[in-house]
């Protein structure tokens, strides 16, 4: 990795690619976390007085300069955080962008409009990249969460300019880099969610380097069902029964625990605070679902948890945006943010609804390290190489 620590930024014109894809209602900024993240690579270039050149992406407008997917009410939220002040240009090329950044001073920061306006940025046009070349002289991406994306911005500029990663890019792949491939042993793996379909990839990658796998969410359905159990009414993928299989197979001939819940909290419907029934994870009944794991499964991971140094999270075990069915994320996002406290636990998570039912829970500041990335940090955990990394990597 080519670390913005080593450049000579001095008096240059900086082009730093962030992630400022944040949650926005009526034009505020709702969840800062993505522009916490930037502030020490921003910070660090303006003591070093160079001229900073914010690129980021908002939504997917497709090419298209749609009002609502304006960076503009970005620029005032991060001049707050950092208490001083965010320039804005109303385009992130061309003569717009070429004036605000001739009236950047030397420890100035300025933000440019949508990459996604232009069709060029996510075709990776070389027009694009070159007319954003032609605004910096050195080149950092500090967004892991869009490194996934071989874009413009994140890849065709790159070669155009001595490229280096910032900091908070090298932080997440410190810490999910460490867990994934150098962790502190045994390594448990915990992956949630709705569809086997969308982590076939990162099942079958973890299987292959972490000692325990638990399969959580309603993704454990279709692995109930492929072991032959009958799960009644309950969400699962039928098409995906020999995946299921496939990847309990590979689990055992690495050598690895695959997980799955022992008991289910189950319900007639998918409603808020419905009548609940829970059963052994071996007996759902017909016309019921499970929407969430019961108790015995998360003192069975809490055990599995006490019996590793080194968890990785990824998606919720159960639907947890509705209750109860919130209960088993919850507690044992609490217990591992527990063991974490105590030392004895390297906790790391992240992805898609990831980061909310650990916030939910209240534990996000107990876990070593949570990632901002959604897609990207599955594409890492998959063993994908990523454009975005690949374009700051000797
Ligand atoms: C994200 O929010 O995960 C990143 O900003 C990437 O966004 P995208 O999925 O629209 O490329």
């Amino acid at each position: 990795l080519r670390r913005i620590e080593d450049a000579d930024v001095h008096g240059k014109r900086v082009l730093v690619r962030v992630d400022f894809n944040v949650p926005m209602k009526d034009g505020v900024v709702t969840d800062a976390t993505r522009l916490m993240a930037a502030l020490p690579t921003i910070t660090w270039l303006k003591r070093e007085k160079a001229k900073v050149i914010l690129l980021a992406h908002f939504g997917r407008p497709k090419g298209q300069r749609v009002p609502d997917a304006s960076l503009a009410p970005v620029a005032p939220a991060l001049a707050d955080l950092m208490a001083s002040p965010v320039e804005f240009a109303a385009d992130c090329f061309g003569p717009e962008a070429e004036a605000a950044v001739q009236a950047l001073q030397p420890g100035g920061v300025l933000l440019l409009e949508n990459t996604r306006y232009h069709a060029g940025e996510e075709a990776n046009d070389p027009d694009f990249a070159a007319a954003l070349a032609k605004l910096g002289d050195i080149y950092v991406n500090d967004a892991f969460s869009a490194a996934h994306r071989a874009h413009g911005s994140t890849a065709g500029v790159a070669a155009l300019l001595p490229a280096y990663a910032g900091l908070a890019m090298q932080r997440e792949l410190d810490h999910i880099g460490q867990a994934l491939n150098d962790p502190r042993r045994p390594v448990i793996a915990i992956v949630g969610g709705a569809k086997v379909s969308t982590k076939i990839a990162l099942l079958e990658n973890l299987v292959s380097k972490v000692d325990k796998l638990f399969v959580g969410g309603a993704m454990a359905n279709t692995f109930l069902a492929a072991q032959g159990h009958n799960v009644g009414k309950s969400l699962y993928e039928a098409d995906f029964a020999d995946t299921a299989k496939a990847i309990m197979e590979a689990a055992r001939t690495h050598g690895c625990e695959l997980i799955l819940p022992r008991d289910l909290v189950c319900a007639a419907e998918f409603a808020p605070n419905p009548d609940t029934q829970t059963v052994p994870a071996d007996a759902i009944p017909a016309n019921m679902m499970a929407l969430d794991a019961g108790p015995e499964t998360v003192d069975a991971l809490a055990d599995a948890i006490d019996a590793c140094q080194t968890l990785i999270w990824n998606g919720p075990l159960g639907a947890f945006e509705t209750p109860p069915f919130e209960t088993s994320t919850v507690e044992a996002a609490k217990y591992a943010g527990q063991r974490c406290r105590e030392g004895k636990l390297i906790a790391v998570a992240g992805g898609g609804d990831t980061v909310a039912a650990l916030n939910q829970a209240g534990v996000s500041g107990d876990f070593t390290f949570i990632s901002t990335a959604g897609g990207a940090f599955l594409e890492w955990m998959e063993g994908k190489t990523l454009p975005g990394v690949e374009a700051v990597t000797e």
